[in-house]
């Protein structure tokens, strides 16, 4: 059997909405998102990519705790695809959940342009639900009069502050996503963050319901919504909601920005029942190996520094010792433990079957969504419980995280600012995980 084909390539989308121009993108297929793969947990997810793009690229499939050959980083799992190239991609998806694929050759630009779709990987039996939605949120960095996506992906301005931060918002691809829905009725919402490096305040009006997994991986028990929900760079949320808005009335997912709240997506209430669905229980979990005693597991510190209004000390860009002020003039404004970029030498380097702990720490003004490649790792908490499995961990300025992990998959891994401009200003390294 031959593997079906994802083609990304150049296409057009209706983005801004008002009457404005569509927008020239890239998108597998041409789309944006690309199409929504779907297996059962367990199966081979098989795709043969076919590079029809102007440039080198390669597919990431974000979460998937994948074989590392699969895992589409350029210079470290495998060669860019050129263009008219083709690379075949075929892997286990071990997990269920909540994941995304993107592509991982010059990313800040290449995922700005909209090379991202969904993956979704069911459960043996899922959970009861009326409907089972995916909703990748993005902003776009557009041209106020052409609406052309602004090709300044690399101005110093956005490499050394936020990041890439746009002016239009959509989910799936639509400045004002909608969906028809009845009262009632119990929706899955599998909220995915693609967005270049805007952080995502979301909250809810005329939906209650839970949090059931992050980041791909189920609560150990559903965790009713009360607040906004920060969703960063890369990261999942699965919700399990009820809409608690009557017939005629309107729904809504809202982000929240410096001026106030906005709809993010919108559903029209019509009739539907009078009696709600009783809570829901957790999603089966999936196998994740268990750490056991990790405060007495070994530490590795990563120390983030630099972006503007921090000075960065004299810091190694492939293996020379740089003056910050060179490092500007090249765009690299940020440092893993005085290393722009990729290094020699992994961060850490250990044998199969290890528990680690890594402290992500932030010496700089500006949040970081630090995600590790291959594996899931449980934040702790500041009295040493564990939290929540996650893959991509937000860590505010200033602050510090420690996370615990089993290092279970060989291999030689990625771990990174999912800030894709910090990224690409030096935020990236590497651990090895020995056979
Ligand atoms: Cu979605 Cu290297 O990341
Ligand atoms: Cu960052």
């Amino acid at each position: 059997m031959s593997a079906a084909v994802m083609t990304p390539r150049a296409g057009l989308r209706q983005l801004a909405s008002g009457g404005h121009p569509a927008t020239p993108i890239w998108g597998y297929d041409g789309r944006v998102p690309g199409a929504e793969i779907r297996v059962r947990q367990g199966e081979w997810v098989e795709r043969r990519l076919q590079n029809a793009l102007p440039r080198p690229t390669t597919v990431h499939w974000h979460g998937i705790r994948i074989d590392n050959a699969m895992d589409g980083v350029p210079g470290l799992t495998q060669n860019p695809v050129p263009p008219g190239g083709h690379f075949d991609y075929d892997f286990i998806a071990p997990d269920a959940g909540t994941f995304w694929y993107h592509a991982h050759t010059q990313s800040m630009e290449q995922v700005a342009r909209g090379l991202y779709g969904p993956l979704i990987i069911d459960e043996p039996s899922p959970p009861d639900a009326d409907r089972d939605l995916p909703l990748l949120m993005d902003d776009w960095k557009l041209s106020p009069e052409t609406f052309e996506i602004k090709d300044d992906f690399d101005n110093f301005h956005d490499l050394s502050h936020a990041g890439r931060i746009g002016n239009v918002i959509t989910v799936n691809g639509q400045a004002s996503a909608h969906f028809a829905v009845r009262r009632h009725q119990r929706l899955r919402l599998r909220l995915i963050n693609a967005a270049n490096a805007r952080i995502f305040d979301i909250g809810l009006s005329g939906l209650g319901g839970w949090v059931v997994a992050l980041d791909g991986m189920p609560l150990d028990m559903p965790a009713p919504v009360t607040g906004a929900l920060t969703i960063a760079p890369a990261q999942r949320v699965d919700l399990l909601v009820d809409v608690l808005a009557g017939g005629g009335e309107t729904a809504a997912l809202l982000w929240r920005g410096h001026d106030g709240s906005h709809p993010l997506v919108r559903f029209s209430v019509t009739g539907g029942t009078r009696v709600r669905r009783p809570a829901p229980g957790p999603l089966p979990p999936n196998s994740l190996p268990e750490i056991v005693d990790a405060a007495n597991a070994p530490l590795h510190r990563l120390v983030m520094r630099g972006g503007a209004m921090h000075a960065l000390p004299p810091a190694t860009l492939n293996g020379t010792l740089m003056q910050p002020r060179e490092l500007a003039l090249l765009g690299k404004f940020w440092t893993l433990n005085g290393v722009v970029g990729m290094a020699h030498q992994p961060f850490f380097d250990v044998a199969r079957g290890r528990t680690l702990r890594i402290a992500f720490i932030n010496d700089t003004g500006f949040h970081h969504a630090m995600h590790l490649h291959g594996h899931h790792f449980r934040p702790i908490a500041g009295d040493g419980s564990l939290g929540p499995w996650r893959d991509t961990v937000l860590v505010r300025p200033g602050h510090a995280r420690q996370v615990a992990m089993v290092a279970d998959n060989p291999g030689k891994w990625l771990l990174h600012c999912h800030m894709l401009s910090h990224a690409a200003s030096g935020m990236m390294t590497w651990f090895n995980v020995r056979a």
